[in-house]
C-alpha cells in the first residue's frame, strides 16, 4: 500500500495542468467520490494496525498534496481567464473610430456666406441640371454666344429642349428674381460644372458663391463698398481691392475684382505673377434685359451681382497649388483642416 501511495504521490507532484479539462480529470481521478485516494481509505482498515500511524500520515499526506496541486492550477486557469476578460472589452469598437474634418471648400464656403450675411444676404439654391433659359437665355446670352459651345457645357440628351448642367449659379438669380419681389439681398452657392480638360489650375466641376442685390437705387458705389467689406473680411484688414472693366453679357459695366496679394505684401511673388494683385471674382451692375426678363421693372429697380470661385479663394487662404487636389479625397490632405473650424 505504501508503494501505491508513493506512486500516486510523484504522480501528484509532476502533475501540470494546461486547461480546465485536464484539471477537472486529475481532481475526478484522485479527490473524486470513486477516486484513487477515496479508494485509499476504503482499504485503510485492511492495513495492520501497526502500520495504521504511518499509513495514515502518508494518505493524509496525499490527500493535502493532491488539493493543494488542484487549487494551484484552479487559481491560475481562472487568472488566465480573468486576464483575458481585461483584454476584451467588449463594449469597444472594432476599430478606432477617426474624427473626420470638414472639407476646405465647405469651411470656405461657409465662411463666404458668413460674411455676406451679417449684412444680410440669405443663401438661396437651386438645381444643378438646368433648362437653357435660367442658365443663359434669361441671362442675356445671346443665341450664338460660345459659352453655349460644346466646349464650355455639358448638355444633357433630353427631349424637353436644351437642358445642361449649370455652368454657373446664376440661374438661381435668375430662379429667384422670377418669383421674388425686391428687394432681394441673396447669395447663390453651388456646384457648376465646365467641359473644362482637367488639370492644375482646371477642372470640369467647382464651386461658385454668387450674389445679387436688387432694390431701389442700388449704385456701383454700394457694389464697391459691398465688396471691399467683403475682401478685408475674408484676407484682412489691410487688403486692397482692384476693379478692373470685364465682359459679361449679364451685366453692365461689368468688372473683374482682384485683391492684393497677401503672400507677398503686393510686392510681386510667383503667386500673383509679380502683379502683386490676384483676381478674385467677376461683378457688375444687374444688365436692364436681365431684371425685365425675370419680370422686375427695370425703371424702378437697379441692382448688383457678383461671383466667385470657392476653390480658388481656398487655394490663395491655405496656398494650395492644385485644384485636383479638392476632389481625390485624400485623408492625408483633408485632415491638415481638422483645425480649420
Ligand atoms: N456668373 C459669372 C461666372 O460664372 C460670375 C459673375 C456673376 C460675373 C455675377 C458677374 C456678375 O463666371
Amino acid at each position: 500500500m505504501q508503494e501505491k501511495i508513493k506512486v500516486l504521490l510523484s504522480e501528484v507532484e509532476e502533475f501540470k495542468a494546461e486547461s480546465k479539462e485536464q484539471l477537472e480529470e486529475f481532481r475526478i481521478k484522485l479527490l473524486g467520490s470513486k477516486g484513487k485516494i477515496k479508494d485509499l481509505f476504503a482499504d485503510f482498515k485492511n492495513v495492520p494496525n501497526e502500520e495504521k500511524k504511518e499509513v495514515g500520515q502518508l494518505i493524509n499526506n496525499l490527500k493535502v498534496k493532491t488539493q493543494a496541486k488542484f487549487d494551484e492550477f484552479k487559481s491560475s486557469l481562472a487568472g488566465e481567464d480573468s486576464s483575458l476578460a481585461l483584454d476584451l472589452d467588449l463594449s469597444r469598437t472594432a476599430t478606432p473610430v477617426e474624427l473626420g474634418s470638414r472639407h476646405p471648400i465647405s469651411i470656405v464656403r461657409n465662411e463666404i456666406i458668413d460674411i455676406f450675411s451679417r449684412i444680410g444676404f440669405t443663401v438661396s439654391e437651386g438645381p444643378e441640371i438646368e433648362d437653357d433659359w435660367h442658365n443663359f437665355s434669361a441671362l442675356n446670352f445671346p443665341p450664338e454666344h460660345p459659352a453655349r459651345d460644346m466646349q464650355d457645357t455639358f448638355f444633357v440628351e433630353s427631349e424637353e429642349g436644351d437642358i445642361a448642367l449649370r455652368t454657373h449659379t446664376s440661374s438661381v438669380q435668375v430662379r429667384i428674381m422670377e418669383n421674388t419681389k425686391p428687394p432681394i439681398r441673396t447669395l447663390s452657392p453651388g456646384r457648376v460644372y465646365r467641359n473644362e480638360a482637367i488639370s492644375a489650375r482646371a477642372h470640369c466641376f467647382f464651386h461658385q458663391v454668387e450674389g445679387l442685390y436688387i432694390a431701389e437705387s442700388v449704385s456701383f458705389a454700394d457694389l464697391k463698398q459691398t465688396l471691399m467689406y467683403f475682401a478685408k473680411e475674408m484676407f484682412g484688414e489691410e487688403t486692397k481691392i482692384r476693379l478692373r472693366p470685364s465682359y459679361f453679357p449679364f451685366t453692365e459695366p461689368s468688372a473683374e475684382m482682384d485683391v492684393s496679394c497677401s503672400v507677398c505684401n503686393s510686392k510681386g511673388c510667383n503667386v500673383c505673377k509679380y502683379t502683386g494683385y490676384l483676381e478674385i471674382m467677376g461683378c457688375g451692375m444687374v444688365d436692364p434685359n436681365v431684371l425685365e426678363n425675370c419680370g422686375i421693372n427695370s425703371k424702378k429697380y437697379t441692382g448688383f451681382a457678383f461671383g466667385m470661385g470657392v476653390e480658388r479663394i481656398a487655394m490663395l487662404k491655405y496656398k494650395i497649388n492644385d485644384l485636383r487636389l479638392f476632389s481625390e479625397n485624400d485623408v492625408r490632405f483633408l485632415e491638415q483642416f481638422k483645425s480649420a473650424f
